[in-house]
């Protein structure tokens, strides 16, 4: 692909970023952005709507205006200039980085891409039977098994000659079956020794290698579990590839276009960080309590996976095609309406104006159905363009429900020939910088999350016996 396609990407990018700073007021929300001093008075609605957790310097979203900034930077200008791997420096380290960080940087990323003990536990499950966030969740625990455990391989006692069971006829098996009673056991002695704590390989509770481990390996799990579900072996990652252009080409086998490259790492900026959202709020829930940081990760995937959040994308693009034709948009729309269906791809708990993401993704999609020149996915950029019309006039008009970044991306996925069970998944791949970044900050004055629920159950119940009751 000549430079001149990558060129008209970086258009596409600039004339969005002149229309938005021209149609959106840029300036930051004065109750959102300032420094606080604890306590903090706010007005707290259903579902912590309004609460502050706590004060960050990573991002920001301006949900009134429709505005989103990583670290001082616009994201518009960050899909212009920058790559998913300085993306991620920035919202670690809080500054982007020196031409000899980055390449140290890039460096320790493209080493941890490797994580072939990870991928062969995860093999010995039944991955292509597994919802591919499960697999992906289950892949962040073997990382951390993989990580803590990696070192006492040498300590590992034979399977064959030492472990042995409360009964003797039960055969050596990893998985017992039907033996729920027995109890199996390492044998200790005989030249082997005892393995160190766990924990203690862990640089508990969360380092920034960890963190690399993490936006490293995440994505070869993503690859992985592509591969496996597809009837084939996971390949290894490319170390002359960047991060969007290796993720692609362990996904799909096939080495990414420059074009797909550079719109793969533009989804990946856009999808790195967002403030205090639901998976970023369990991380770092879970980070809270000094768990560690694949076990906070862990807790951001199974966030991630509901279909309000990061599982919208698959959903929408299930809804475009249930709609079928641009022609059928007008009345499915009346029907969801008057069935008070909600419309994936719509709405946000923060932004009441068009979401900048969404304003990105939206000339990608349509740029690359055009390059593709694939019918089906046309029409279904069609269907999108109509309802989106539609909703933004009604919906958008009468209650600030707008486009979020979720409408767009699965076009764009299905474009860059991605199958719709992997479009959650990669919104981790790119999520984890965020989640770690916010981790790492947050643990440096770290109090753990502990709000409290108002009880609004009986008192004084008599205790009966069970056959008494009802
Ligand atoms: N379509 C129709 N009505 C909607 C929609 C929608 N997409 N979103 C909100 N509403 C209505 C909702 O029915 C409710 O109406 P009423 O007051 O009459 O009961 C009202 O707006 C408030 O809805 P809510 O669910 O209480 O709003 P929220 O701020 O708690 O939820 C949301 C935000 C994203 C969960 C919601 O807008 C939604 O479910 N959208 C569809 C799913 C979706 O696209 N999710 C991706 C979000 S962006 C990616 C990410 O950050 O995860």
């Amino acid at each position: 692909m000549s430079k001149k396609n990558v060129r008209n990407i970086d258009d596409i990018i600039i004339a969005e970023r002149n229309r938005a700073f021209k149609e959106v007021d840029t300036s930051p929300e004065s109750q959102f952005t300032k420094t606080l001093t604890w306590p903090v008075k706010c007005v707290v609605g259903p579902g912590l709507e309004g609460a502050i957790a706590c004060e960050s310097k990573v991002g920001y979203v301006n949900g009134s205006k429709g505005w989103l900034i990583y670290r001082g930077y616009n994201i518009f200008d960050l899909c212009i200039h920058s790559s998913f791997e300085e993306v991620s420096y920035l919202l670690l380290y809080g500054q982007l980085p020196a031409a000899s960080e980055f390449s140290t940087f890039n460096k320790e990323l493209k080493a941890n891409r490797n994580i072939v003990r990870t991928i062969r536990l995860l093999m010995a499950f039944p991955v292509e039977k597994m919802n591919a966030m499960a697999g992906l969740r289950l892949g962040t625990n073997l990382m951390r098994q993989e990580f803590t455990y990696v070192d006492h391989e040498a300590y590992r006692p034979d399977f064959a000659s030492n472990i042995y069971s409360d009964e003797d006829s039960i055969p050596m098996e990893t998985v017992p079956r039907g033996e729920s009673q027995a109890i199996y056991e390492f044998r200790y002695g005989q030249g082997i020794k005892k393995p160190r704590i766990i924990e203690d390989d862990l640089k508990h509770p969360a380092s920034f290698e960890t963190c690399y481990r993490l936006i490293s390996g995440i994505p070869t799990l993503v690859g992985a579990i592509s591969k496996i579900r597809s009837g084939s072996l996971p390949i290894n990652s490319d170390p002359k590839l960047s991060h969007a252009g290796n993720l692609l080409y362990m996904i799909t086998g096939r080495k990414p276009t420059s074009i797909e490259e550079r719109i793969m790492d533009i989804c990946l900026i856009l999808h790195a960080d967002h403030g205090m959202n639901a998976s970023t709020f369990a991380t770092m829930v879970v980070a809270s309590t000094l768990s560690d940081i694949f076990f906070a990760a862990g807790a951001g995937i199974a966030a991630l996976n509901g279909p309000l959040h990061g599982g919208a994308n698959e959903k929408v693009l299930n809804m475009l095609k249930e709609i079928g034709s641009p022609s059928q948009v007008k009345s499915w729309y009346k029907d969801a309406r008057r069935k008070k269906k909600k419309i994936m791809g719509f709405g946000h708990r923060v932004y009441k104006a068009y979401d900048p993401r969404a304003r990105i993704l939206a000339p990608l999609a349509e740029y690359l159905v055009k390059f593709k020149g694939d019918k089906e996915l046309q029409n279904l950029f069609n269907i999108a363009q109509t309802l989106e019309k539609e909703v933004v006039g009604t919906l958008g008009v009468e209650r600030k429900i707008f486009t979020n970044v979720d409408f767009y991306s699965g076009i764009v996925y299905t474009g860059l020939g991605i199958a719709p069970e992997l479009f959650t998944p990669l919104f981790a791949v790119s999520r984890i910088s965020g989640w770690t970044a916010r981790v790492m900050e947050y643990l440096k004055a770290n109090r753990i999350f502990r709000p409290r629920a108002i009880y609004s159950g009986e008192f004084n119940n008599k205790y009966k016996p069970i056959n008494k009751r009802r």
